[in-house]
């Protein structure tokens, strides 16, 4: 196949061709925006930083300088990232870092998407195929991804939770379980707000001792607990609303059947709300997301009718619906 040489040709191949986001990605989880932000530097010096060959380094820059994610003074052979480049840095904020970094949680998954004609051609997810266990059971087995995927869902909290809290209202409700809640940087924001209001993290570990400290530090320890537990056993009864943020775009339809029968079962005895949080297909969500989902999880994005027609099947009937932050809507279920 002939490549395409000019980084403006507008052609599939253009789209394809692997080499850039690779080289974007290796650029990343080496640091190389940081290490050379804002002087720049030599590709002697960057590969003595990052332990990494220079013949080799020079040529992965190169490429770079090709694409515009960095610039090379060619009197001083350094290399600065440009403008596109300094998106790689560890504080700038686009946030993308965590997503190109190898070594985190969500850069990781990414690479599974080499694995994705196994689930076009299945509809499953390509995440155990290629890394040999499922996401969640990965992140289990290393803390540090656990990690960097509970940073991950902050980073998109820093506007949505306060959002979440301030246009929807909690105060109707006593007590809140938060199930598949994280580290409880929602629970956290929401009970702030609303002083009457108490709740609990439901969540797989160590992701609970997170949420407990956080609790802890926020002063909430009297209205806030986080207890280990899996949503696909049933849930504890006796909370007026049982809450589920970004948890059943995670999940095949069978998958959050089992969620949401749990949430039904546990809220019938006392006709309790049931909360989703979602994106909502069509309504700005990215359809790359929604290959992520389905590459990752077996999951994706649904419409309004789908969320409403898969609760009916778990016996909760849809009563509202509204936007709550950027990118989310809130759906009310109740046991019917
Ligand atoms: C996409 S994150 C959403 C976290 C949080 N609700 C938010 O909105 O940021 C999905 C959460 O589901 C949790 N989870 C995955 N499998 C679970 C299970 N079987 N039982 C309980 N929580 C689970 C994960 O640990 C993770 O915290």
């Amino acid at each position: 196949m002939p490549r395409v040489q000019s980084s403006t040709t507008s052609s599939v191949w253009d789209l394809a061709d692997l080499a850039t986001p690779m080289a974007i990605r290796t650029a990343a989880t080496l640091r190389l925006a940081d290490h050379a932000y804002p002087h720049g530097e030599t590709a002697e010096q960057l590969a003595a930083e990052t332990g990494t060959s220079t013949v080799a380094l020079r040529r992965l820059l190169d490429h770079l300088v090709t694409v515009d994610v960095f610039a090379l003074d060619v009197e001083s052979d350094r290399y600065r990232p440009t403008t596109l480049g300094t998106q790689m840095r560890r504080d700038a904020p686009e946030g993308v870092l965590p997503v190109l970094d190898m070594t985190q949680a969500g850069g990781r998954a990414e690479l599974a998407f080499v694995e994705l004609l196994a689930s076009v051609t299945t509809g499953e997810a390509a995440y155990p195929r290629h890394f040999g266990r499922d996401f969640w059971a990965d992140l289990d087995a290393h803390p540090q991804l656990r990690r960097s995927f509970d940073q991950q869902m902050n980073w998109r909290f820093q506007l949505q939770a306060p959002q979440i809290s301030q246009r929807y209202d909690w105060n109707r409700f006593g007590t809140v379980l938060d199930v598949g809640g994280g580290d409880g940087t929602l629970l956290t924001e929401i009970l702030a707000a609303h002083p009457d209001v108490h709740g609990q993290v439901l969540d797989l570990e160590p992701t609970t001792d997170a949420a407990t400290t956080r609790f802890a530090d926020a002063g909430l320890t009297e209205r806030a607990q986080a207890a280990p537990g899996s949503f696909f056993d049933p849930l504890p009864t006796g909370f007026d609303a049982y809450l589920l943020s970004d948890i059943v775009h995670d999940w095949d339809d069978d998958h959050a059947r089992t969620i949401l029968t749990h949430c039904r079962d546990a809220a019938a005895p006392t006709k309790a709300a049931v909360l989703l949080i979602e994106p909502i297909r069509g309504q700005g969500t990215s359809t790359g997301i929604d290959l992520f989902m389905l590459m990752c999880f077996g999951g994706g994005e649904r419409t309004i009718d789908d969320i409403a027609t898969l609760a009916n099947d778990c016996g909760l009937a849809l009563s509202s619906h509204a936007p709550v932050s950027d990118g989310r809507t809130i759906l009310e279920l109740r046991p019917s």
